[in-house]
């Protein structure tokens, strides 16, 4: 990334990732990924990467394109341009280790959940063999002698993770598997998931709720309208603050402000700068606002939620394409600016 000589650049804590920059021991790579139909870019230059044995989110608003990713991933669309490589092969050729629930797992409701599973299990051509050890993973043994039409949405949900689990995978992919749960529900998956990872699987999921996940995944990449803003881990996402400045006169200090920062992370709320700032930026934008004559009577550093944060980084995305460095953009809320 290339700055201006006076800037300090974007927040580092959130955006440690550059785009296409390898990671450590791969699972899942992938390099400008781009998926249109017709005229509409449904993923848009989309690099990421997914360590083995993490839990990675893959978390954005309704629409943002996760499921399109998700199945190019499993070779289950074809991309329009860049690539998608999955333990070390092209994005399909490794469907034997890859367990998926992408799309319902077409369970039958007059079924018990064992014999649904031995139904999957032979159409994949796996044996039956897993199938005990597999209701065992997700904890419903005791149930699957039960019709599936008689579950719970968390059992039904497990049962469906355990179809993923029939060919004892080596990454899994899981599309929404906290949609629709309850607390309790959502705990449920998210033991079975760290448990999952414990095994030395890789886990990847989305969610388009950051609050059902932030507990379950070690990184998460936010995406809205086709668009990576952010990879990170949850904690370094959690970082990213706002710094709210008191200074005189406040014209200059919000002049020097967009100099230092840029002007999408300054805006004036309530006569103060609202800075986007990471805690380690604080010092240098006091500096140049000193240096400048400018009188700072107050600097804080507000920490927001996770959830605040989602939002600030999905809002208002419908706009044009973002600057050459996609994933260490942050936003601000329309009209903020
Ligand atoms: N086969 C298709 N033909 C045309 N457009 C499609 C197709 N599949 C997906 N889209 C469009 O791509 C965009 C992204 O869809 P996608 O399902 O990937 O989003 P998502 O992030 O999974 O959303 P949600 O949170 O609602 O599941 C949407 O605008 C959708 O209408
Ligand atoms: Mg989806």
């Amino acid at each position: 990334m290339t700055t201006a000589p006076e800037t300090v650049g974007r927040p580092a804590a959130p955006a440690p990732t550059v785009p296409g920059t390898p990671v450590a021991d791969p699972v899942v790579v992938t390099d400008r990924l781009t998926k249109r139909y017709g005229r509409r870019t449904v993923v848009d230059a989309l690099s990421l990467g997914v360590r083995r044995g993490e839990v990675f989110g893959f978390l954005g608003p309704n629409g943002a394109g996760k499921t399109t990713t998700l199945r190019m991933l499993l070779g289950l669309v074809r991309p329009t341009s860049g690539s998608a490589t999955v333990l070390g092969r092209p994005a399909g050729a490794s469907v034997a280790e890859v367990g998926a629930l992408v799309e319902g797992p077409g369970l039958y409701p007059f079924l018990s959940g064992r014999d649904n599973l031995r139904v999957l299990a032979r159409y994949a051509g796996v044996g039956t063999a897993r199938v005990d050890a597999v209701l065992d993973t997700v904890d419903l043994a005791d149930r699957a002698g039960d019709r599936f039409g008689t579950y719970s949405l968390g059992m039904k949900q497990r049962l469906g993770i355990a179809a993923a689990l029939l060919k004892d995978p080596a990454l899994v992919v899981l599309d929404e598997p906290t949609n629709g749960l309850d607390p309790a529900g959502i705990s449920e998956v998210r033991g079975l998931l760290r448990r999952l990872a414990g095994e030395g699987r890789t886990v990847v999921l989305s969610s388009h709720l950051l609050g059902e996940v932030e507990h379950l995944c070690d990184r998460v990449a936010v995406v809205a309208s086709g668009r990576l803003l952010v990879e990170s881990t949850v904690d370094d996402l959690r970082g990213l603050g706002r710094l709210v400045v008191d200074a005189r006169p406040l014209d200059t200090a919000a002049a020097v402000a967009r100099r230092l920062l840029g002007p999408d992370r300054v805006s004036v709320v309530d006569g103060a700068l609202h800075l986007q700032t990471s805690p380690g930026e604080t010092a240098a934008v006091n500096r140049a606002l000193v240096l400048a004559d400018v009188d700072v009577t107050g600097l804080r550093q507000e920490a927001r939620t996770l959830e605040e944060v989602f939002l600030q980084l999905t809002d208002g995305d419908a706009g044009p394409p973002p600057d050459p460095a996609p994933a260490r953009r942050t936003r601000t809320r329309r009209g903020e600016r």
